[in-house]
């Protein structure tokens, strides 16, 4: 499988896929073609054989260029298990890290237990919330009103 940097031109096929990638949750909204332009040098995609599969879009901080933030990663329902989220992630820190990032960090929905999973196994740990729920800290209404967010940090190196 081949992993490229994201390019403009995977904004359709990509908003296309997402709804049912996150089994159905309206996330497309959350990809505006900006992501897709500005943000290429720190978002990888991986190919089989000329298919897209799996998707991470990140970056450096403006404002504090020790931090690095994951917005948004997916791996195609028939793709999981086989270690692509994994290999994109490990390729964002290896990218970030050699730019002088310290700390990756990231949010994800209490609700997405897979998500928080994931996380949890790629070394993340949950920072401090205002409530807790199944061992997890959640700080609520982090991102608006009913937008809980369990937020995730991890030391690189
Ligand atoms: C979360 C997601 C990206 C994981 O991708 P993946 O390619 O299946 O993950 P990997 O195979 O690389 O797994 C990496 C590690 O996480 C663990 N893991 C991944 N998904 C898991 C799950 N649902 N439950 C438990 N553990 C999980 C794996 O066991 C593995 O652990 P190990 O390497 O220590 O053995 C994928 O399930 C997905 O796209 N989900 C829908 C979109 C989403 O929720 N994205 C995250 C929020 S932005």
């Amino acid at each position: 499988m081949l992993v490229r940097n994201l390019e403009t031109r995977d904004h359709a096929p990509i908003i296309t896929v997402v709804n049912d990638w996150w089994g159905g949750r309206p996330m497309a909204g959350m990809l505006p073609r900006l992501f897709f332009t500005h943000f290429q040098p720190s978002s990888f995609v991986i190919e089989d054989r000329g298919q897209l599969v799996a998707f991470l879009i990140g970056f450096i901080s403006q404002t504090d260029p020790a931090q690095a933030y994951i917005h948004f990663v997916g791996v195609h329902p028939g793709y999981r298990a086989q270690g692509l989220g994994r290999q994109l992630y490990q390729h964002f820190f290896d990218t970030v890290q050699a730019q002088g990032c310290q700390t990756v960090r990231c949010v994800t929905s209490p609700v997405n237990t897979g998500s928080i999973a994931f996380h949890t196994h790629m070394g993340f740990t949950a920072e401090p919330g205002d409530s807790t729920a199944q061992g997890i800290a959640i700080t609520h209404d982090y991102d608006g009103p009913g937008e809980h967010r369990v937020r995730f940090a991890k030391t690189l190196g």
